[in-house]
């Protein structure tokens, strides 16, 4: 097997507030292949976001080690970072975090500008990741002239313009009804598929953990449960939300093992550019 292209050993992370002090991370060991789309599921607070800003170097963390495409977290240095960042992973966030004054098609543009792509390439890249999302009407669209699904699937060709290689998603599907949640699946799970991009996924949603070649689990700033459905030793021994989440994992990987190859890439496709009709105004 190849090396992991995420790699994250005994991560821990504690904040301060006053005198108080929250461990939300207490040792996690976490790997991904590329090409593989992960989601990480838990209870509120466990720490799935904490998790993803240490692993994608968008916050520190007090120990452990991580290292993405064999590189150590430690060693990029900000600046290193940033550019790597800017260049090699890409972001989706519940809140879509698009600039409200600038359209759909220059908000694309603007991270591929970003990453050094000169102005007529980065207008046809940015064209191109919108119509790949089914918005081509839409790019002259600013963020509020534009429904949640569709500010969600900008923030979508955004994240993937600069063909990232890994995507960071945090409930990107949190703010979307059904419809709309499946329509963002079905496109991010073929995005995958066409171009073997690493996707993890952080989600309260089954349904999203339907759509992923593996789900984890967290509980209390740990992981408990890993996609095969194994609890790891110290945690079959650890506190009981622990081990009840665990267990609960086991029947809900059991169950999804059966409906995981269900929305295939090319269901993906079809039902993921169903919604693409133009706006009344052309
Ligand atoms: N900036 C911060 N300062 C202090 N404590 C924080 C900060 N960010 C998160 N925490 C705490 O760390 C713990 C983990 O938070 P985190 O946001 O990672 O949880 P989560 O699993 O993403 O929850 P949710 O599903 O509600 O988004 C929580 O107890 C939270 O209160
Ligand atoms: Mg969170």
């Amino acid at each position: 097997m190849n090396p992991p292209i995420i790699s994250a050993t005994d991560v821990r992370k504690v904040y301060f507030i006053g005198d108080s002090k929250v461990e939300a991370l207490r040792g996690v060991d976490f790997s991904v292949q590329a090409g593989e789309m992960v989601a990480v599921m838990g209870p509120s607070g466990c720490g799935k976001t904490t998790l993803l800003n240490c692993l994608s170097g968008l916050d520190t963390f007090d120990h452990g080690s991580v290292v993405i495409e064999g590189q150590s977290l430690e060693k990029f240095g900000d600046r290193n970072l940033t550019r790597y960042r800017a260049g090699n992973m890409g972001f989706i966030f519940q809140s879509y975090n698009l600039l409200p004054v600038i359209s759909a098609a220059e908000n694309v543009e603007l991270a591929l500008l970003v990453n050094g792509v000169h102005g007529r390439e980065a207008r046809h890249k940015a064209l191109d990741m919108l119509d790949a999302v089914g918005l081509s009407d839409w790019k002259h669209h600013r963020p509020a002239q534009l429904s949640g699904g569709q500010r969600q699937r900008v923030a979508i060709a955004r994240a993937l313009a600069n063909q990232p290689a890994i995507v960071w998603a945090d409930e990107p599907t949190g703010n979307l009804d059904d419809d709309t949640s499946l329509e963002v699946l079905n496109l991010m799970r073929r995005l995958n598929a066409e171009h073997a991009q690493t996707f993890v996924i952080v989600t309260h949603d089954p349904k999203v953990g339907d759509f992923c070649d593996r789900v984890v689990r967290m509980a209390n700033g740990r992981m408990v449960a890993d996609g095969n459905g194994l609890t790891t030793a110290e945690d079959s021994h650890d506190e009981g939300a622990a081990h009840d989440a665990a267990t609960e994992e086991d029947t809900s990987i059991a169950d999804m093992a059966s409906v995981r190859d269900g929305p295939s890439a090319d269901s993906g496709l079809k039902d993921g550019t169903t919604t693409g009709t133009g706006p009344d105004a052309t």
